[in-house]
């Protein structure tokens, strides 16, 4: 059936009954319904029934090592074999011993002489409206190029090099080129202030920043090398900036620090004969928020990231050759490292990069794009199906979206509502959805559907992947029964898990393997229902998801400690309906500081530069001073509530003055 005529009878049909996005929430909740895969998306599937996924799954996790090192072996090009697969000293693990590879050969040298070598590896759309499409052999000359460059500016294997580009081509060019000579990216989010760059570059040395005179948002140039100049005034140890230029922007150029991208570029040569590195040599770090201080860096490394990113783009996207795959994840998350560099490229496949928003310059720009360019496969956020919820079904209705035949999801839980609003009006009822959870620290999907094998159910992330053994238990490690909520942990190691924290294990082995001794905790909480399927909830610690980011109560905190006026200040979440979690932060103020308004923008407005202007609070609430007990403690939970908008529960009588619940509860 044309797609035209799908629309017009989906838009008929949609006129008579009620809209599935105006459904009442009640409906869809109780919502019960499982999905089987149809037999025609099993039959073309690259695991096809229930019974190989539990055959596979079993051998996976009877013997792990055989499981392992049979993967290893087959999907990864090895310069030198490796002698072991595992060695597991909790928490430290060190997978593929005496293996040596290179990740970029294994991204773009291996498909080179194939039939893939003119094959797009990326085909870009920026938010202006300009196409680019690179082909796997153009793409590796570009790497190859600038691991020259890099190598001529003194970088060598292991140091960091920090990159800070909008989403753009060569943001992966950048990345893939670090990989290539051993050196280390920490990709920061174009989001991030100039504080948040100058933390994350101090914390890791990093000697070279990447970045740009720009990147297109909104219409609008978001102004990079600013807060790059304005950083680089604390990290003594960079000595060089390469600026792309993406706008035309004007930017200042620091002598003898900053060089355009296209100047060092010109003329250099097209090949570049690559090292191997060991299994374990560092390929990135990768901050996040974590629920006590400063954002932590996470470490992967490289061949056991590799493997899990690769294995599970195949299995859980389905990946075909002639797949045209779309992540709007940025790169600067976890998701734009996996999903959209290494786990796709490692494949073999065509990644859509879109540089802009999904508004501009009207709501409908996605559905645009993928009937554009043909996408086959999304994967998006639930954050993203909300707001194409709120802004209509007509901006969809309007698009084909016949070329795609998987979508994926990824980021916080989705609801029954959204998941059967992106089922029904994007998959048009015929597209699988993969809800894939997973966290920066895991490397790459630990829990999913594999969409020819496990039969969907709204609302929950399914079956675990291979080799992985998520368990929920108790606050003392005891496994709860099934469909009662607990905590997840992840009971076995795997290839792609997180190795330490950048220059910090004391706090990896605390953070991580600390609540269950020897045991991954994940913060996570969730249930198991009849049928071993995984429901997640959310964070059950004091890190925040809103609209997809992470983002910690503690770093709020200590962003808003440094403002003038502030004597004390507590952050927390509330549930809301776009983005998930809403900022509410709770401030008591200095005395003779006037509590107005105009404070409140500027307390938000510190939040931005400090952090990044994703962070700044939905509400400010400001009060002589906050609830604590007797002994000082905030009471967070009372601050839940208050935030909410619920009655304050539980006992009250340890506070040590009652009233300060009735000042804040009256403010908005
Ligand atoms: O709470 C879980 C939530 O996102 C957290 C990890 O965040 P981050 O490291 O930024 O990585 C996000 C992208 C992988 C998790 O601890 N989360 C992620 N995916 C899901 C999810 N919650 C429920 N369902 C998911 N599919």
């Amino acid at each position: 059936m044309s797609g035209a005529r799908t629309n017009a009878r989906l838009k008929k049909s949609l006129t008579k009954a009620p809209n599935v996005s105006d459904q009442k929430k009640t409906s869809a909740s109780r919502e019960k319904r499982v999905f089987k895969p149809s037999a025609e998306f099993q039959r073309q599937a690259n695991l096809g029934s229930l019974a190989s996924y539990k055959k596979l799954y079993a051998e996976s996790v009877n013997s792990p090592e055989k499981f392992w090192g049979r993967q290893a072996k087959e999907l990864l090009v090895w310069r030198k074999p490796f002698t072991s697969v595992l060695k597991w000293k909790a928490p430290h693990a060190k997978w593929f011993g005496g293996g040596k590879l290179n990740v970029a050969e294994n991204c773009l040298d291996r498909h080179l002489g194939t039939a893939l070598e003119n094959k797009a590896a990326i085909i870009f759309e920026g938010e202006p409206g300009d196409v680019r499409t690179i082909t796997y052999k153009q793409l590796s000359m570009h790497v190859c190029r600038l691991a020259h460059v890099f190598e001529n500016m003194g970088v060598v294997a292991g140091d960091r090099v920090a990159i800070y580009l909008p989403m753009v081509p060569e943001a992966v060019v950048a990345m893939l080129a670090c990989a290539r000579i051993g050196a280390v990216h920490t990709v920061i989010f174009g989001g991030f202030s100039s504080e948040a760059i100058k933390d994350r570059i101090n914390d890791c040395k990093a000697k070279l920043v990447i970045t740009a005179d720009g990147g297109w948002r909104r219409g609008k140039i978001i102004e990079l090398k600013p807060a790059v100049d304005r950083a680089l005034e604390g990290t003594p140890t960079v000595q060089s900036v390469i600026v792309l230029k993406r706008t035309g922007n004007e930017v200042k150029m620091a002598e003898g620090r900053d060089v355009w991208w296209h100047d060092v570029w010109k003329g250099g040569p097209n090949t570049h004969k690559a090292k191997a590195f060991d299994s374990e040599h560092p390929l990135f770090i990768l901050y996040t928020s974590g629920s006590t201080g400063k954002p932590k860096g996470v470490l992967h490394t490289s061949a056991g990231y590799l493997l899990g990113a690769k294995m599970t783009s195949h299995y859980i996207f389905d990946l075909k050759q002639n797949d045209r795959y779309f992540c709007s994840a940025d790169i600067g998350w976890i998701t734009g490292h996996s999903y959209v560099v290494y786990g796709l490229l490692s494949n073999g496949s065509t990644v859509f990069l879109y540089e802009g928003a999904p508004n501009q310059p009207e709501p409908d720009r996605f559905w645009q794009m993928i009937d554009r360019h043909a996408i086959t496969i999304l994967y998006t956020a639930p954050t993203a199906i909300r707001a194409f919820m709120r802004w209509g079904d007509n901006y969809v209705l309007k698009h084909r979206l016949d070329s795609l035949r998987l979508l994926g999801s990824v980021g916080e839980p989705i609801s029954p509502e959204a998941w059967l609003w992106y089922h029904k009006l994007i998959g048009k009822g015929r597209c699988p959805i993969v809800d894939t959870w997973w966290q920066t620290e895991t490397g790459s999907i630990m829990i999913a559907p594999i969409p020819g094998a496990v039969p969907l159910k709204p609302g929950s992330a399914s079956l675990p992947f291979f080799g992985i053994v998520p368990k929920i238990v108790d606050e003392k490690g005891k496994e709860v029964p099934r469909g009662t909520d607990g905590k997840m942990i992840i009971t076995k190691p795997w290839p792609s898990m997180l190795r330490t924290l950048w220059g910090d294990d004391e706090r990896f082995q605390k953070t991580y393997f600390g609540d269950y001794p020897g045991i991954y905790f994940t913060g996570d909480g969730a249930k198991q229902d009849k049928d071993g399927y995984f429901w997640i909830s959310g964070r059950v610690d004091d890190v925040l998801n809103i609209s997809g980011h992470r983002i910690g109560t503690a770093e709020v905190e200590a962003a808003l400690a440094t403002h003038p006026a502030v004597a004390e200040a507590a952050a927390v979440g509330r549930p809301d309906d776009l983005k998930g979690q809403a900022l509410v932060v709770f401030v008591s103020i200095k005395t003779g500081v006037t509590a107005d308004d105009k404070l409140k923008e500027d307390l938000r407005a510190h939040i931005g530069r400090e952090i990044g202007s994703f962070a700044k609070p939905d509400s400010v609430r400001i009060a002589p001073s906050l609830p604590k007990t007797r002994s000082g403690k905030i009471v967070r939970r009372i601050l839940k509530d208050i935030a909410a908008g619920r009655q304050v529960t539980g006992d009250t009588t340890t506070l040590e003055d009652i009233s300060v619940i009735a000042a804040l509860q009256t403010q908005d």
